[in-house]
């Protein structure tokens, strides 16, 4: 698949993976929409889009006409969601009006304004709850530990049914904690490493919650990579996969890589992991992604200390747009 002069949607543009996304697609000469509703707590910040020229349109998938911004794109990788694990608990009803109900409406429109359009869907790990057995297959039980586990499953099955009642070409992408550029900083809502990032950029001490457990941390471009793969692999249509990162560290390993590549006066306090979140504690996890891997060659190129260190270097000029 060439991108060149392709019009391409990216929902969820201005967030974290959505923005990265989009500035590679421009790259490769694509004709990028961003849509974004600038969801308060989520990842959306204008300056994820700065000096790139992609088309925002500012709107929200539950309420908004989405046929015209469907209209003539051949690609679209659906990346809003409602994506805070707390926030979903909180509010189970706002949490699936996003990331199921809203999809069934993007699903109705795209029927009608884009009905070939290939779908990258961004889904998510999470569902499978506490890992029966590591690293993490495709075959391993849905079990979701939260509320927005269980709306970001209903969500991606509706995009299957899709794939299987009418044919579309849909791409489920299951990631694991993603980091890197773009990522939000300003606390942890997006992922604990946001908020170690910003402790360490301003001289703080940052907080490890527990410290055994095991994450795949994937950096941003090799998931962008996986986007862009998908989307363009025919063999990869009609299928779930599971994407990770390179080999997987203890939360204590990554909190000492971090502390050694930004140095003094970087440094870290353990905490008991906070009760409210242990009861949605998913533990350790790592994915076995090998079916995306033989699908389409691809493999995280980056490793953790190579990301943390590109991370760092990316956002030290830029911190003060991202608190
Ligand atoms: N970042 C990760 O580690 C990770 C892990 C697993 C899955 N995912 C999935 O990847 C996708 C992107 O995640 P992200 O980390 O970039 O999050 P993000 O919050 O940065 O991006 C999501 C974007 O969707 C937008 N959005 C939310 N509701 C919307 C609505 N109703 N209308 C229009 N826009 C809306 C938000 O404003 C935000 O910009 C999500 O689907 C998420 O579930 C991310």
């Amino acid at each position: 698949m060439t991108w060149q002069g392709r019009r391409v949607l990216v929902t969820g543009g201005a967030g974290f993976l959505g923005s990265n996304l989009c500035h590679a697609l421009v790259q490769r000469g694509a004709r990028v929409v961003a849509l974004d509703g600038f969801l308060f707590g989520g990842g959306a910040n204008p300056a994820n889009l700065a000096d790139a020229p992609i088309e925002l349109v500012r709107g929200d998938i539950r309420e908004m006409d989405l046929r015209n911004v469907c209209e003539g794109t051949s690609v679209i990788f659906n990346l809003a969601a409602q994506t805070s694990h707390m926030g979903g608990q909180n509010d189970p009803l706002a949490d699936i009006a996003v990331n199921a109900v809203a999809q069934v409406r993007l699903i109705q429109a795209a029927r009608e304004a884009a009905p070939d359009a290939v779908v990258v869907h961004a889904s998510t790990r999470q569902f499978y709850g506490r890992a029966q057995k590591l690293p993490v297959d495709e075959n391993q039980p849905v079990a979701p530990p939260d509320a927005n586990g269980v709306s970001k499953f209903a969500g991606e099955q509706y995009w299957m049914l899709e794939h299987r009642v009418r044919g579309r070409p849909v791409v489920s992408l299951r990631l694991t904690n993603c980091y890197g550029p773009r990522l939000r900083i300003r606390d942890a809502r997006q992922t604990f490493l946001g908020i170690w990032l910003r402790c360490v950029l301003e001289g703080r001490a940052f907080e490890v919650w527990g410290g055994p457990q095991l994450r795949d941390l994937t950096y941003v471009d090799d998931v962008t990579e996986a986007f862009l793969l998908a989307a363009a692999t025919p063999g990869c249509h009609g299928q779930i996969f599971n994407i990770g990162g390179p080999p997987p560290a203890s939360l204590h390993d990554i909190a000492d890589l971090l502390v050694s590549i930004a140095g003094p006066p970087a440094r870290y306090v353990t905490r008991e992991f906070p009760a409210d979140r242990a009861t949605i504690d998913i533990g350790s996890y790592h994915a076995d992604d090998r079916a995306f891997r033989t699908a389409t060659g691809w493999e995280p190129k980056v490793s953790l200390e190579q990301g943390i260190r590109r991370s760092l270097e990316w956002f030290r000029p830029r911190l003060a747009e991202y608190l």
